[in-house]
């Protein structure tokens, strides 16, 4: 049997950040970010957020990390085990079960994600985009999302290479493909950014993303049916960007407990906590970068929501020098991003189910991507008017479905029982042993996680399912 034993390891400090970096940096960073922050109105969106990351991010990090390094194994036994040795229930193991079976359900739709990005990357350079109008460009991609054989071509593609990597194992497989495609992904956000200061409306930006508008961030506008408007107060944008730092960072769905599994104890989880949220923040900061520049110089939206990278820059790449580059270099860095993330969510199962079989890692690793897979089929066929686009669960498509699921429901829950299990039920002493912080940073941490986290994310839950209620 696969146990502690045979448990994999990094083979260096440096390989676990890179790792865990490539996590957090994914399509949240590049393509959910610049687009909320479009919809909350730019600065306050971006300082809420960043405020988020850093006083309940961070904290949630070294909870997790410390958990899974603890653990030394996958999420369900690490928290199994644990609870065991503090003398708790073993019904803590569940928020080991929800990482592991959320994870799953993310990694579905992440890679049908993932398969746009390829897609559009060998689109653009394939001179798709060249002079492309706004019309063009939205049919092209709602022609691409409803066309059943394109779509699940490129879902393999992802998931294909996705397996690939996690079927190699953590130093054959992980390790290799972050070190090669995280330089790749910092050297290609680099030079997107500096084209677009030196071709795109960079002081916009800058004004947009850096100069708050605190009235856009509490306030919302509606349109009555007899055509007037209300300003009414509104705390949505606040709880999206709580929502966004959760899902940038990695956490409450195993990845990052997952990636703590294959730490040794001479790490500092204090510090590498900070590393990563702050790489995180600043790829999230440079697409916006990146982004910005391109959409307002070329006069298009910034509240598209989730079009604007695939609807929307195509526009101004079609229209600019080097556009079908640049657009090839853009959608490649959105692609690299994605797989690093995507072997995070693909790998807590793979460890579960590892550890119960006697099946080697490379046959688990193939089960679950392709049990993944097909019902990330689910997903692709729910986009456009693709096959399964008029299935609707509670109102919504399959996509949107599952992203609500793992989103609003298992990570915010899973979120608040983790805080609430370290800074409650684990003894303050084993936590400070585990830590090793000093003992002034110890107790900002403690409070952070015993009161400012499971309350911030329980007000986020409660949130959700009254709207989801009245709504
Ligand atoms: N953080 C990644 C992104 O920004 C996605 C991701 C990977 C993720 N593992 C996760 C999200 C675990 C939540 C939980 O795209």
């Amino acid at each position: 049997m696969a146990g502690a034993t045979q448990h994999a390891h990094w083979s260096s400090k440096w390989a676990f950040m890179l790792a865990a970096v490539g996590s957090a940096v994914g399509l949240g960073n590049i393509w959910k970010f610049p687009y909320e922050a479009g919809q909350g109105g730019g600065g306050a969106f971006v300082l809420v957020y960043l405020i988020f990351v850093f006083v309940i991010g961070v904290p949630m990090l070294v909870a997790e990390l410390s958990l899974g390094r603890r653990g030394q194994m996958s999420p369900i036994n690490s928290m199994a085990k644990i609870a065991r040795e503090e003398g708790r229930n073993p019904l803590w193991s569940l928020i080991g079960w929800s990482g592991v079976v959320g994870a799953f359900i993310v990694i579905s739709f992440y890679s049908v994600v993932g398969g746009w990005t390829l897609a559009y990357m060998a689109k653009s350079a394939m001179g798709a985009f060249s002079g492309i109008t706004a019309e063009a460009s939205q049919a092209t991609f709602l022609g691409y999302i409803s066309d059943p054989v394109m779509t699940i071509v490129s879902h393999v593609a992802f998931m294909g290479i996705t397996i690939f990597i996690v079927a190699k194992g953590v130093q054959g497989g992980l390790e290799k493909a972050v070190t090669l495609l995280m330089p790749a992904l910092f050297a290609l956000l680099l030079i997107l950014v500096l084209y677009s200061a030196f071709n795109g409306d960079f002081v916009t930006t800058l004004d947009f993303l850096f100069n708050p508008d605190f009235d856009q961030l509490f306030y919302k506008e509606t349109v009555l049916a007899s055509g007037e408007v209300t300003r009414h107060f509104s705390l949505d944008t606040v709880l999206q960007a709580l929502g966004q730092s959760f899902f940038s960072l990695s956490l409450a769905l195993g990845s990052i407990m997952t990636y703590g599994s294959y730490l040794r104890r001479d790490v500092n989880l204090g510090k590498s906590a900070v590393i990563i949220a702050s790489a995180d923040s600043a790829v999230a900061l440079m697409a916006g970068l990146a982004i910005f520049p391109i959409v307002f110089a070329y006069g298009l939206d910034v509240g598209q929501g989730g079009g604007l990278v695939f609807m929307t820059l195509p526009i101004a790449f079609g229209q600019m020098p080097l556009g079908g580059l640049v657009g090839t270099l853009f959608f490649a860095l959105l692609a690299v991003a994605a797989v690093t993330s995507a072997i995070s969510l693909l790998e807590p199962p793979v460890s579960y189910v590892a550890e119960k079989t006697s099946m080697s890692r490379r046959k688990v690793a193939i089960t679950m991507g392709v049990a993944a897979g097909l019902l990330g089929v689910l997903s692709a066929y729910s986009q456009g008017s693709n096959l399964l686009s008029d299935v609707r669960i509670f109102g919504v498509n399959i996509m949107d479905a599952k992203d609500f699921l793992t989103n609003n429901i298992m990570m915010p829950l899973a979120g608040m029982f983790t805080a609430l299990f370290v800074g409650w039920f684990v003894s303050r002493k084993a936590m400070m042993d585990e830590l090793a912080l000093e003992d002034r940073s110890f107790r900002i941490w403690y409070f952070l996680v015993r009161f400012v986290s499971p309350i911030a994310v329980g007000v986020i839950f409660v949130k959700i399912i009254f709207d989801t209620i009245a709504g």
